[in-house]
């Protein structure tokens, strides 16, 4: 059997919280390379999958390809891949002919194909162009660097990389980007390792600026706040949502909305997390935070305009 080019992560756990049933829609808001989604059907389910990367229609077409050797004439019937962003889920579903869904996945972060696969400039430990564009439109990492400001720029690494370095770095950064452009990630790498205070470190001098700037380029965060109530909006009553996270401004995000809706359950009051065995067989797990809700059977019925006691 080959490798998959990503291991899903905490793929019993989402299953246990999903609960697929045989016939049900769900949908896979991040289909990636299709594992979670493979899971899904061998359980039964029939599956909406998105993803914005272009790329992922090379392993949604794989697996339509399989669906068929399986003997399936039309797979559409059990499996669909759209080509989209998750904040869009109202129309993707609307497009799909379907109203409400049992369950919806988001799976969040980027995959192990856009670490590791082709010039994609996601990843700071290869050299490449500063690219990080999931979608492969827009500006690109190397065009924010060489529109923005001192001030924009440590801002950004601030709040969406917590940096505790990030005026030093985005200092440093705009007056190497003024000798000329900071065009791969290895340029960047090198400017960000020279400006950082020498001392003892936990992580990679470049992972929180990588972080940032990938959430900026992609503006994730603004479409994880209107995908996960998208998502909600679109579970039937009793319909799950889990979220895996894999930072904490996602993971923050996520609680918050579960908490302030009013029309779920969260159902885990701390995330789960991956055990060590699988950390062990497979490293991305090991920042995964995974939460789960579910849609109330009752929409809650509201105070009759002007009923005061
Ligand atoms: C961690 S991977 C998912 C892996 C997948 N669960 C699997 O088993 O192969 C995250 C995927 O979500 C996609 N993605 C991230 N943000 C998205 C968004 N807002 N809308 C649609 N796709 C998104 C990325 O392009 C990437 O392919």
């Amino acid at each position: 059997m080959t490798t998959p080019p990503h291991v899903p992560v905490m793929l019993e756990r989402c299953l246990d919280a999903l609960e697929p049933v045989a016939e049900r829609w769900m949908v896979d808001g991040t289909f990636g390379a299709g594992g979670h989604t493979r899971a899904l059907l061998a359980r039964g389910a029939k599956v909406v999958a998105i993803d914005q990367d272009p790329h992922a229609a090379v392993h949604a077409a794989a697996l339509d390809a399989d669906l068929r050797i399986a003997g399936l004439t039309d797979p559409r019937e059990r499996f669909r891949f759209v080509a989209g962003n998750f904040r869009d889920l109202a129309a993707h579903l609307r497009t799909a002919g379907l109203e409400a869904v049992d369950g919806v996945l988001l799976d969040l972060g980027v995959s192990s194909m856009q670490l590791d696969e082709g010039p994609r400039g996601f990843a700071f430990r290869q050299d490449g162009p500063l690219d990080m564009r999931m979608r492969g439109e827009g500006p690109t990492a190397a065009d924010l660097i060489a529109a923005t400001d001192v001030a924009e720029l440590a801002a950004w690494l601030h709040k969406y990389g917590e940096e505790r370095h990030s005026r030093r770095l985005a200092r440093a950064i705009v007056a190497a980007r003024d000798e000329a452009p900071i065009d791969t990630t290895g340029r960047l790498v090198d400017v960000i390792q020279r400006a950082y205070p020498p001392g003892p470190r936990r992580d990679h001098p470049a992972r929180r600026t990588f972080q940032a700037l990938r959430i900026v380029v992609n503006d994730e965060l603004g479409a994880l706040e209107e995908g996960l109530h998208a998502a909600i909006d679109a579970l039937a009553p009793g319909g799950r949502l889990v979220v895996l996270a894999y930072h904490s401004l996602e993971d923050r995000i996520v609680k918050h909305v579960l908490r302030d809706r009013g029309d779920v359950e969260p159902r885990t009051k701390r995330p789960l997390e991956a055990t060590e065995a699988e950390i062990d067989a497979n490293p991305r797990a090991r920042s995964a935070k995974l939460r789960t809700a579910v849609r109330h059977v009752y929409a809650p019925v509201p105070e009759p305009a002007g009923a005061t006691a």
